[in-house]
């Protein structure tokens, strides 16, 4: 069985910890994983991957990182031809209202737009609050938008509003996916050094 790669960028750190966990979700479920940023990422062989899961965070706007956006473009060809997912972090997901489940959307099309890629599986997943480590500005401004929306104020501490039962339901529900195209498709590719 080829492994499954996770391909991400994360601003503050969020999304490698969603990223890491989800590899160690697929190596107990009994698939090779591989976790690397979009910037390092070019030097993979793509097609040595059972499965490839993109993460990326929102800042701002609905575009997910540009490294994470120019990585999916570059590679679109080899991408089209294996089970994607898409994993995008960012506090409108902790929200349970219908403006948040708009805005998710959005950022899922405006991926897609981006990228010109419809990955097989998409999701979002709550963010944390990193308060103690944000700057100064970074901090009050955060919590304003915080205040507003009736997310976690108290900047004396860090807020993780990520569903960690949700990434394992995930991980279960894409090595799924991985599997099932396996199985329909099995051609043979050599294993992959991971480290
Ligand atoms: C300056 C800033 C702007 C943000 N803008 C949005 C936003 O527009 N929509 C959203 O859902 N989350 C937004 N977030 C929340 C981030 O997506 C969230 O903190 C996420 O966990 C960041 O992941 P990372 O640590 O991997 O970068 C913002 C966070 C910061 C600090």
């Amino acid at each position: 069985m080829r492994p499954i790669l996770i391909v991400h960028e994360s601003t503050h750190g969020h999304t490698t910890k969603v990223a890491e966990t989800l590899a160690d979700h697929f190596r107990k479920l009994g698939h090779g994983a591989h976790v690397d940023h979009s910037g390092e990422a070019d030097g993979l062989v793509l097609d040595r991957f059972q499965g490839i899961v993109l993460a990326g965070s929102i800042h701002g706007g609905a575009h997910v990182q540009p490294t994470l956006i120019e990585f999916v473009k570059r590679h679109h060809a080899e991408l089209a031809q294996i089970p994607t997912a898409l994993v995008i972090v960012c506090m409108a997901a902790a929200r349970d209202r219908d403006s948040a489940r708009e805005a998710v959307e959005r950022y899922f099309s405006t991926f897609a737009h981006d990228t010109g890629l419809e990955p097989m599986r998409k999701t979002a997943f709550g963010d944390e609050l990193p308060y103690t480590r944000y700057g100064l500005i970074e901090r009050l401004a955060v919590q304003l938008v915080s205040r507003a929306q009736g997310d976690p104020t108290d900047t004396t501490r860090d807020h993780d509003l990520t569903d960690w039962n949700a990434v394992a339901a995930f991980a279960r529900t894409f090595a799924g996916d991985v599997d099932q195209a396996a199985r329909s498709r099995p051609t043979y590719r050599p294993p992959v050094p991971l480290e």
